[in-house]
């Protein structure tokens, strides 16, 4: 059986987590076991300390709730990662963890997780779909390009401020169903 580990860096039930877990469905409904991680949930959470220890011991030594979504990176073959848009950027709850990903790197730099791994990215935002469109590309630059992991989608939507936007279009939804298929 497949798994899917699902990042969510909302901090709302909003537009990014909806059509994430549209994907997440999708693939649940063809026999993934699915793990969701809402990052602003999460207590205990520290960005990368830059202590290097990662690239002895082969993976992050900080201990605390980012440590249980790295290890599951590692199990999975596949993962989402879904982020609003903040002032041009992925918001700081998916950063941080984000920075958390240097331990995948290891002590030459080679990543120590698997390749190949099925990656899907969610970007939305309002207005700034331009903003939207960078910020999935540097996502999919750190899964494809640092860990030669294969992206099989990619969803930037704008116009995305009410909450449920994305889950009441059709058309997003049908989008978010055939990636699913894919992981
Ligand atoms: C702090 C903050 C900063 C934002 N910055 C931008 C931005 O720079 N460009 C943009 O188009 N939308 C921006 N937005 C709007 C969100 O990106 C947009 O509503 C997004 O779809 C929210 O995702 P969510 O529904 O998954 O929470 C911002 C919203 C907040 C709360």
């Amino acid at each position: 059986m497949s798994s899917t580990v699902v990042i969510l860096g909302s901090p709302r039930k909003g537009n990014s987590e909806a059509i994430a877990m549209a994907i997440a469905n999708e693939a649940k409904a063809k026999g993934n076991t699915i793990k969701e991680y809402r990052i602003n949930s999460l207590k205990n959470i520290k960005g990368c300390q830059s202590c290097y220890g990662c690239k002895k011991a082969g993976k992050c030594v900080v201990k605390d709730d980012i440590t249980p979504i790295l290890d599951d990176m590692r199990e999975a073959d596949s993962i989402i990662v879904a982020t609003p848009l903040y002032f041009g950027h992925a918001t700081s709850q998916y950063r941080t963890v984000e920075d958390r990903f240097f331990g995948f790197l290891g002590g030459d730099f080679a990543p120590n997780i698997a390749a190949g791994k099925k990656v899907a990215i969610v970007v939305t935002c309002g207005t700034g779909l331009e903003g939207a469109q960078k910020t999935a590309a540097e996502i999919e630059g750190v899964f494809g390009g640092f860990f030669k992991m294969d992206v099989v989608g990619k969803i930037v939507k704008g116009g995305m401020m009410a909450p449920n936007a994305a889950e009441s279009d059709a058309a997003i939804m049908a989008e978010a169903k055939a990636i699913g298929q894919k992981l």
